[in-house]
């Protein structure tokens, strides 16, 4: 049986940010027993880097679909991914250097911080992927700054 299974009510409305999150849950679903029973490092470091590489790809296109729809608290959304991501570094870290303690303790606080973060921050900016309001491109441009 899963650690963690993905239900509707995670659902963020966009069947690709969707898969993201179901493919980010089954690597923690296959985390959590390898680190549990000290799986073979190879295989822990294979799952670890699919998840750093499921997380970097699913935040960044996430942001950007936060952007283009005009939510406006994707600066501080985008600051938790970025502290997100920064602990899932910590724990690659910590895999590497083969300190088990220190990564299953990284790996609780991961895992409830993600499903935290989906049924909770995701969810916010559903209502403005659902109807997005593209602002003209000059008001885009003031409230975005360089960043647009
Ligand atoms: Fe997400
Ligand atoms: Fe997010």
């Amino acid at each position: 049986m899963s650690f963690i299974q993905w239900t509707q009510d995670m659902s963020v409305s966009s069947a690709e940010l969707d898969d993201h999150h179901r493919m980010i849950i089954d690597c923690l679903n296959q985390l959590h027993p390898l680190l549990e029973a000290g799986g073979p490092p190879a295989q822990v470091r294979a799952v670890m880097a699919k998840l750093e590489d499921f997380v970097l790809v699913h935040f960044a296109q996430e942001e950007q679909e936060m952007k283009r729809a005009g939510y406006p608290d994707w600066r501080t959304h985008r600051d938790l991914h970025d502290r997100m991501y920064d602990v899932v570094f910590s724990l690659k870290s910590d895999i590497e250097r083969g300190n088990e303690l220190d990564a299953r303790q990284l790996f609780n606080m991961i895992n409830d911080w993600l499903v935290t973060h989906i049924l909770g921050e995701d969810r916010k900016y559903v209502p403005y992927l659902g109807h997005p309001e593209r602002p003209p491109v000059a008001q885009w441009r003031r409230s975005n700054g360089r960043e647009c």
